[in-house]
């Protein structure tokens, strides 16, 4: 059973009219969680592409960045919602696709000229992506991919950061 069949779908959460790909029943299965984390490492092994540390986007970001941190031997910095961080923080507040939400980042995480990889579990307007985006390059570093387990295409937030000249990776995709 491949990735995309082990997502469930909500409908009407958080709000009416939204079918809500729910990532949990993926990962509360050891196999489908191992097929993710496998396909993003073999991805990254393959690509050539090579990169300094990876920036997760709370929560979901968190497992996923974890684990591949583990697996391509990266640091791991998480861009947190507001108040979390105790040390000196970049922060903006982000559109998201029901809502505004704001995240951030410490100064200090990501050092100047380093190459990022930023993970989320799930791309929507691309808002979240764009706002940890924003706060990488406000610190000097560089994004060379941004990779989720989930892409929503129809939202537009793909095209959005790919106008914008960043690469996008996604294992599965929703209408
Ligand atoms: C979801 C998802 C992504 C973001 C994607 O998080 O985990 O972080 O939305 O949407 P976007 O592309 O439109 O920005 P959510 O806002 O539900 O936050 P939480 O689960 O971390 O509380
Ligand atoms: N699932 C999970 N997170 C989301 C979604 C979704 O369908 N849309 C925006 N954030």
């Amino acid at each position: 059973m491949p990735i995309k069949s082990r997502i469930r779908t909500i409908p009407d959460y958080p709000k009416k009219g939204i079918m809500f790909r729910d990532i949990t029943t993926l990962l509360k299965d050891p196999v489908g969680f191992r097929l993710v984390i496998d396909q993003m490492t073999q991805h990254y092994l393959e690509h050539g592409m090579d990169f300094d540390v990876i920036v997760g986007m709370e929560a979901r970001g968190f497992i996923i960045g974890g684990a591949l941190s583990y697996t391509l031997g990266k640091g791991f910095v998480p861009i947190r919602k507001p108040g979390k961080l105790p040390g000196d923080v970049v922060g903006q507040e982000y559109q998201l696709e029901y809502g505004t939400d704001k995240v951030e980042m410490h100064t200090d995480a990501v050092v100047q000229g380093s190459r990022v990889l930023l993970v989320d579990d799930l791309l929507a307007t691309g808002g979240t992506a764009l706002a940890g985006a924003a706060h990488v390059e406000k610190v000097g570093g560089i994004i060379s991919e941004m990779a989720f387990i989930v892409n929503l295409p129809d939202i537009g937030g793909q095209k959005k950061i790919e106008s914008k000249g960043y690469n996008v990776f996604c294992l599965a995709e929703f209408e």
